[in-house]
């Protein structure tokens, strides 16, 4: 283990802006690990693909690179020491469409961070040790992003 596995990421912020959540997400991405998962649970426009952005600058990478992959379902950024893998289930009908895209294979090759946007509908097939993030759109249109770090979570599967 280094040392960033020593940082708990759990918080819970307020962000007035995109630059503020873009710094968030720096910030945890320079706590991840290659092998973490990450999942961004929020409504539609909410701010997640902001926050992998930022995890992807965080970790060495051009976040400029990340873009919303909903139509493909998976893109992959190098160019850091880890590299990130960038999902969206917002399209998969359910875990099996997870499994077609090699996410087992991905996950225990420990070789990646893995970012999923809209988690839930792919709950049952995400690690239990993981990174959880929800995002809330307030009424004065910032955003309460709450991080909970359950990366010290048994193996065990759990939604
Ligand atoms: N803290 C913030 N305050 C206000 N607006 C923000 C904040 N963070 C991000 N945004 C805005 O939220 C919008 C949506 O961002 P983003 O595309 O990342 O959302 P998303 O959750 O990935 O959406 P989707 O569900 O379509 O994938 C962007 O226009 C961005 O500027
Ligand atoms: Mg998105």
């Amino acid at each position: 283990m280094d040392d960033a596995s020593m940082i708990d990421l759990t918080m819970s912020v307020e962000l007035a802006d995109v630059n503020a959540t873009e710094a968030l997400g720096a910030r945890i991405g320079r706590a991840l690990r290659a092998g973490d998962l990450v999942a961004l649970d929020g409504p539609l426009g909410s701010g997640k693909t902001c926050l992998v952005r930022g995890i992807a600058h965080g970790m060495g990478i051009d976040g400029a690179l990340v873009t919303s992959p909903s139509f493909i379902l998976m893109q992959r950024y190098g160019g850091g020491s880890v590299g990130l893998v960038h999902m969206d289930a917002w399209r998969m009908r359910s875990e099996h469409d997870l499994g077609d895209l090699g996410f087992d294979e991905l996950l225990s090759s420990r070789s990646d961070v893995v970012a999923v946007e809209w988690p839930t509908k792919v709950a049952s097939a995400l690690p239990a040790a993981r990174v959880w993030i929800t995002i809330t759109v307030t009424p004065q249109d910032t955003r309460i992003v709450r991080v909970d770090d359950q990366r010290a979570c048994g193996g065990v599967r759990g939604g």
